[in-house]
């Protein structure tokens, strides 16, 4: 008899996303002339980069013609798109990263997902409250916590954001093997400074653990300060695998382009503790998983990495990052006290309210849909988060319209 995996059982709800949008259908078909704005899910709106399409388009042609056509490509990635990653993501930075350490995918949402099947079982996870849920759900479905009660799984370490500590834990006191970061955050929009991935990369090396430092963000950071890379941390190689997307970066949600970086000297240990290189077991992984990313769109991603396209989706992030400021000061001049908005297309804040009330009450009242930080875990009870992807003039209307309920 065919059994199912027991571990779906322990799954607390349905994906976020999906419940919001079950309420969002549900709204939508009692009231078919709502005209709703959706600043919930962190999908962009706007346009590919010229540079993209254009990349997009040559590479279709090439598929067209015989002497050009592509089969199979690289297990991880074309040359020409890991070179122009480590060029332009991490070398200029000054971090030391070549393009065999870097991995290409469909996205950091599968790779973050994917990652821990290379750990063992018995791992302890390490994971923020507030967390982005595929890092708990994909440690669920694996079988590595128990049933969980009160918004928590037994077995999990939490690791509490709040205002106090900006939504930037510290290394937890009980033991640890593996933590997720997130910076800019996703949900809180929180940045972490050098000197506070310093502490983790530290934690790291002294407890023989490893950080999965979730990167897919950083091209919203503006202040100089902040670190756009765990490479930037002297040390991190050892003790970091790094996740990055093209999806808020360059558009690419429904365009489907990631990477992760997995230095040759980043290892964990076996059951003896001897050290054990990653790299090996991720490209095992991959190559028996993964039938990589298609060529036009790994032209694409190339694209975006050129001088061109760089410019092209800065200018993108720049009109998100205007609406998220936009977001942050209606907000603040209302009394909420916000997080992110700033180096981050998300804007969290204490909405005084339950958080699935309060999503229903701007979804009916305001027809804005947003997402209720309770979706995030148990410290994100009472929270909101609002995103910046949308046009300018869809920000000002939802805004307009908030105004007069909040
Ligand atoms: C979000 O809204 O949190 C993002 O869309 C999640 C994702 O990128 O998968």
């Amino acid at each position: 008899m065919i059994r199912v995996n027991p571990n779906y059982s322990k799954i607390q709800a349905n994906y976020l996303f999906a419940e919001v949008a079950r309420r969002v259908k549900a709204y939508q078909e009692e009231n078919p002339s709502a005209q709703l704005i959706r600043l919930g899910i962190g999908d962009v709106t706007r346009a590919l980069p010229a540079a993209c399409v254009e990349a997009l388009e040559k590479a279709s042609r090439e598929m067209g013609a015989d002497a050009t056509f592509r089969g199979y490509g690289p297990d991880y990635g074309y040359a020409f798109l890991r070179e122009a990653i480590a060029e332009g993501d991490f070398r200029a930075r000054g971090c030391d990263v070549s393009p065999d350490e870097i991995f290409v995918s469909d996205g950091a949402k599968c790779d973050t997902g994917n990652i821990q099947e290379i750990f063992d079982l018995s791992a302890r996870v390490a994971v923020p409250d507030p967390v982005y849920p595929v890092y708990v759900d994909s440690n669920v479905m694996a079988g590595r916590t128990g049933p969980a009660a009160d918004g928590r799984y037994a077995g999990l370490v939490y690791l509490e954001g709040n205002e106090e500590n900006g939504y930037v834990p510290e290394p937890p006191q009980e033991p640890a093997d593996v933590v997720y970061l997130c910076y800019p955050n996703n949900p809180t929009g929180a940045v972490a400074t050098k000197a506070q991935l310093a502490r983790w990369v530290a934690w790291a090396r002294e407890n023989g653990a490893l950080i999965l430092f979730d990167a897919a963000y950083e091209a919203f950071i503006r202040d100089p300060e902040i670190p756009h890379s765990i490479y930037e941390i002297p040390g991190a190689r050892e003790v970091a695998v790094e996740f990055r997307s093209f999806s808020k970066t360059a558009g690419f949600t429904g365009t489907r382009c990631g990477y992760c970086v997995v230095p040759s000297d980043c290892r964990a240990f076996d059951a003896d503790g001897n050290a054990v290189p990653l790299q090996p077991l991720w490209k095992r992984r991959q190559s028996t998983k993964f039938n990589g990313v298609s060529y036009p769109v790994q032209r694409a991603a190339e694209a975006a990495c050129s001088p061109e396209g760089r410019a092209q989706c800065r200018e993108l992030i720049d009109g998100y990052l205007a609406n998220a400021r936009l977001v942050t000061d209606f907000l603040e001049a209302r009394g909420y006290r916000c997080t992110g908005g700033r180096n981050s297309p998300y804007v969290w804040f204490d909405s005084g309210m339950e958080s699935w009330a309060f999503f229903d009450k701007l979804l009916r009242e305001a027809g804005v849909v947003t997402t209720p930080g309770s979706g995030f875990g148990r410290a994100g009870a009472g929270r909101c988060r609002i995103t910046a992807f949308n046009s300018r003039e869809n920000v000002e209307r939802a805004l307009e319209r908030l105004g007069s309920v909040l």
